[in-house]
């Protein structure tokens, strides 16, 4: 197993698996989309070169950065990779001031023990474009 923050190399074909629960997922093209578009990322590799978890994060690079995603695959958890990720992309926002995140209640401790403090979260969801908007021109 390794840690990246790149995504050189690696084709859709690399991100099969994720999303677990989610009704309407992102294809794994779009996807790599928005691991090419976020600020930072941290990817798990496995021995063939396949991605089994990720952390995303978007930012103004000033200021602030937003966790919106973590995702270890199913039979991958439970080993200590979701807080490598973690403890990987927070060294990459440590030039920031605030880092910030929304998460269920159950998961509170995970992050706890990763220092981040418990506050409130407020947001939005519109079902209808959960698998990510259309790539231009598509
Ligand atoms: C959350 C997640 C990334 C953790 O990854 P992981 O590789 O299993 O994490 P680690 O092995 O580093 O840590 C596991 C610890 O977190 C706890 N934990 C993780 N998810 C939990 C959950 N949903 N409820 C309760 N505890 C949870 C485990 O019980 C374990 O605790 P322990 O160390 O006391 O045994 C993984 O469970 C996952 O992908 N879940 C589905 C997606 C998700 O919920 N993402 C977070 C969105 S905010």
């Amino acid at each position: 197993m390794r840690l990246t923050d790149s995504l050189e190399g690696l084709t859709p074909d690399d991100l099969q698996g994720f999303f677990v629960g989610w009704p309407n997922p992102p294809t794994a093209e779009t996807f790599h989309r928005l691991l090419a578009g976020s600020y930072r990322i941290s990817l798990a590799l496995d021995e063939h070169g396949r991605v089994v978890g990720f952390a995303q994060a978007i930012s103004d690079g000033v200021l602030t950065a937003f966790i919106p995603l973590l995702e270890v695959l199913p039979e991958h958890q439970d080993r200590g990779l979701g807080t490598a990720l973690m403890r990987h992309l927070l060294e990459q926002l440590g030039h920031l001031y605030a880092v910030d995140l929304s998460c269920d209640d159950d998961v509170v401790p995970f992050y706890g023990r990763l220092g981040m403090g418990r506050g409130n979260a407020m947001y939005r969801r519109n079902y209808a474009r959960q698998s990510g908007v259309p790539e231009e021109g598509r």
